[in-house]
């Protein structure tokens, strides 16, 4: 399978997983304990159908749609994601440049592999910093001021990680970063060599929005989970959020809200944005689906703050259920991160544009000129 095989998501996880060293893949493809969430952020698209209206003179339509006070081509946005460069050399450079191209949200994760200061000097589209608050202080306000001084778009701080999820298959891989070459895996790096050598020769892996403060990570090898669990402040609650909104004091999104009451509290505390997400599945398993909270949501919420339905998106047809429900925009990690790890930068603009296809093309089947006529007489639940 190459790159011009690749259709969708699904066939770029196909060529993510001949490419990879198996604790890589399973790394982004894994889930929390059963990965029945994971499962569920998909397949509850499938419990819902579009019902089209013809007839409708789709000759021009617009797919622009405003989040977080900017105005961006389609209502698909890239969700951050952590440790890029293991996935691919070009890593967050290859994503954030695609984002540009399509003229898109994108983010990084404060476990970027790129540093708030390139990304903010390379990239003019909206971009957003995920911030995971840790205990030690001084750093969340380094990344905080640093994200001013590069003229970051917004923050959206994680409230869904507060503990690491269990990630099965990342304790049977013995996963970390950097990545740590064990007698169980390092046959799965020696057969894929052209991930090894690149990993190896290509700039030294880091992550340089938290080595100031922390060596884990860059110079001591550590599990995701380790990391979560000893570095990130588990007293997080709503006044320390409300605190790091009036510190940043611009556009900020609570990632990670998945009920009516919190997303109620999100839009008190002067949130402009939630994105109504699970972690992919990979932080409590047997939580609902993003987009079965979407009309209730959208129905508490709706009009006082932005609503992005966050996972299990793989298809325009499910970007267009997400707004039809109440949406804002949708957004996703795996949708892009399977074609970064198969094909670097070619892979990501491949993907995302046959995703702003699919979004234009089912839009014009749905009849609908905008975004703003996607609503609920659209959709029938099975
Ligand atoms: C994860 C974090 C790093 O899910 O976002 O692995």
């Amino acid at each position: 399978m190459r790159l011009n095989d690749c259709h969708n998501v699904a066939d770029f996880r196909q060529l993510a997983k001949s490419r990879l060293p198996s604790p890589i893949f399973n790394y982004i493809d894994g889930a929390a304990d059963d990965e029945r969430t994971k499962g569920r952020n998909s397949a509850a698209f499938d419990d819902c159908d579009l019902v089209p209206n013809v007839l409708a003179g789709v000759s021009d339509i617009d797919t622009k749609v405003r989040v977080m006070g900017k105005e961006i081509a389609m209502p698909l946005m890239l969700s951050p994601t952590a440790l890029q460069r293991l996935f691919h050399w070009q890593g967050e450079r290859a994503v954030a440049a695609v984002a540009q191209q399509f003229n898109t949200w994108f983010g990084i994760s404060s476990l970027a592999t790129v540093s708030i200061e390139e990304v903010g000097e390379r990239i003019k589209t909206p971009k957003l910093f995920q911030l995971y608050i840790h205990k030690d202080k001084g750093l969340n306000a380094s990344m905080i001021e640093r994200c001013k001084a590069a003229k970051f778009d917004a923050i959206a701080l994680t409230v869904d990680t507060i503990v690491s999820g269990n990630r099965e298959r990342c304790l049977r891989s013995g996963f970390t970063s950097p990545p740590r070459f064990t007698p169980a895996s390092v046959l799965s790096y020696a057969i894929h060599p052209s991930w090894a050598l690149n990993y190896m020769f290509r700039e030294k892996f880091s992550l340089p929005n938290l080595q100031t403060h922390v060596d884990a990570g860059t110079n001591v090898a550590v599990s995701v989970a380790e990391y979560f669990n000893t570095m990130l402040d588990t007293s997080m609650d709503w006044k320390m959020a409300e605190k790091v909104r009036s510190d940043w004091g611009g556009e900020f999104c609570l990632k990670g809200i998945m009920s009516v009451d919190d997303a109620k509290r999100a839009v008190d505390i002067g949130a402009t944005a939630i994105m109504v997400s699970n972690h992919g599945g990979r932080q409590l398993d047997g939580s609902r689906s993003p987009f079965d909270q979407i009309s209730e949501i959208a129905d508490a919420v709706g009009g006082k703050i932005d609503i992005i339905c966050d996972g299990g998106v793989q298809r325009g047809s499910h970007v267009l259920k997400a707004l039809a429900a109440g949406a804002t925009a949708c957004s996703g990690g795996r949708l892009y991160l399977y074609a970064l790890a198969a094909a670097g930068q070619p892979g990501v603009e491949r993907i995302v544009g046959k995703l702003r296809d699919e979004i234009d093309r089912d839009m014009r089947l749905m009849g609908v000129k905008s975004v703003a006529q996607l609503n609920r007489s659209m959709l029938r639940y099975r």
